[in-house]
């Protein structure tokens, strides 16, 4: 016992008073009152002095003790209420993760055709879902009572305004808007009255469409294999079936080699090792005469397609209400 009691005391009360933070405070509370700390070694040495000094060295041990806690409980107090801004948010605590969503598969894949064809040189256009008989149809060289209306199975809203059965009113709608050449591809909403396996009300399209002064159905070819080759494999093959649309001359079904069995044939192709992945075809005469173009000077083709279609091809998917049902299981793996 060199230091005196009452000097342990000043020192450890002046220690208390200086302190910066209370993790300072602590710590010397720890080393003068702790379990190991001086005036508690103070405290338990006393049954060794002369049992005369005995009661006067516990009562100023006793004392100091008490004075040391008292101060370091006030030190706390005062420094907690200091607490400037800096320390109200503790920035070395780890984060909470934010539960992230994924891009829906649908909306990949159009992102994908639609970057495709931006990148040789397409614009993108859109147009309303409601829309009007004329564009859907008339314009489109389909007129009231053509058999070609039952290929789709409209929703009307009313007599003549229709949830679009397809995205080919935006190729009208832009050529009403914009002189050649034209080079677009339109995605979005489309809707039909239909709903089994491998239909749903509403599905997904891009359309396509090129209008310049030398245009041709080789071109065409062209493009869609560049297309079908980037989307699909470098080495896909395609097929070109004729076919009818009203609103194209001469018109084609394109098919691509099965992307399951390689054309050996299988249950998706139905054995053929061909997929039916869009339409397309030469841009009819009377469709140009509704938007004023020049029927001599310009020429043009157009294509469509089924975004879920070419999504389920591309991600060997072999039921479309997958992707309409929200089912974050299946969404998360995209
Ligand atoms: N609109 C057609 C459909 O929904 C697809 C289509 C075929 C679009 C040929 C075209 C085309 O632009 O040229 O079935």
């Amino acid at each position: 016992m060199e230091k005196s009691i009452e000097q342990i005391k000043t020192e450890a009360l002046s220690e208390i008073q200086n302190a910066a933070d209370i993790e300072q405070v602590r710590t010397i509370s720890v080393r003068y009152i702790g379990r190991k700390g001086l005036v508690t070694q103070y405290l338990r040495d006393i049954p060794k002095l002369p049992a005369k000094q005995r009661p006067e060295a516990g009562k100023k041990a006793n004392q100091a003790k008490n004075a040391i806690e008292a101060a370091v409980e006030d030190a706390i107090g005062q420094l907690s209420r200091q607490k400037g801004p800096s320390d109200a948010v503790d920035v070395s605590l780890p984060g909470r993760p934010v539960p992230g969503g994924t891009i829906h598969p649908v909306t990949r894949i159009t992102r994908e055709i639609c970057s495709i064809f931006e990148r040789m040189g397409f614009d993108i256009a859109e147009g309303p879902e409601v829309e009007t008989d004329y564009y859907n149809f008339e314009a489109l060289n389909i007129p009231k009572n053509h058999p070609a209306r039952d290929m789709q199975d409209t929703f009307y809203v009313s007599d003549n305004i229709v949830l679009r059965t397809h995205t080919s009113p935006i190729q009208i709608r832009y050529m009403d808007a914009c002189k050649p050449p034209v080079r677009i591809v339109a995605p979005g909403k489309v809707y039909r009255c239909d709903s089994d396996l491998t239909h749903t009300p509403m599905f997904h399209q891009v359309e396509g469409l090129l209008v310049d002064e030398k245009s041709s159905f080789a071109d065409l070819k062209g493009l869609l294999t560049l297309f079908a080759r980037q989307m699909f494999d470098t080495d896909t093959a395609l097929r070109f079936r004729p076919s009818f649309f009203p609103f194209t001359e001469p018109s084609a079904e394109v098919d691509i080699r099965c992307v399951i069995c390689k054309g050996e044939g299988c249950k998706v192709c139905s054995q053929t090792g061909w997929l039916e992945v869009l339409g397309c075809g030469m841009v009819h005469p009377a469709v140009f005469e509704n938007v004023g173009y020049d029927t001599e000077k310009y020429k043009g083709f157009a294509f469509g397609m089924g975004v879920e279609r070419i999504a389920m091809l591309k991600y060997g998917i072999n039921d479309l209400r997958m992707f309409f049902e929200s089912d974050i299981r299946f969404l998360r793996q995209f």
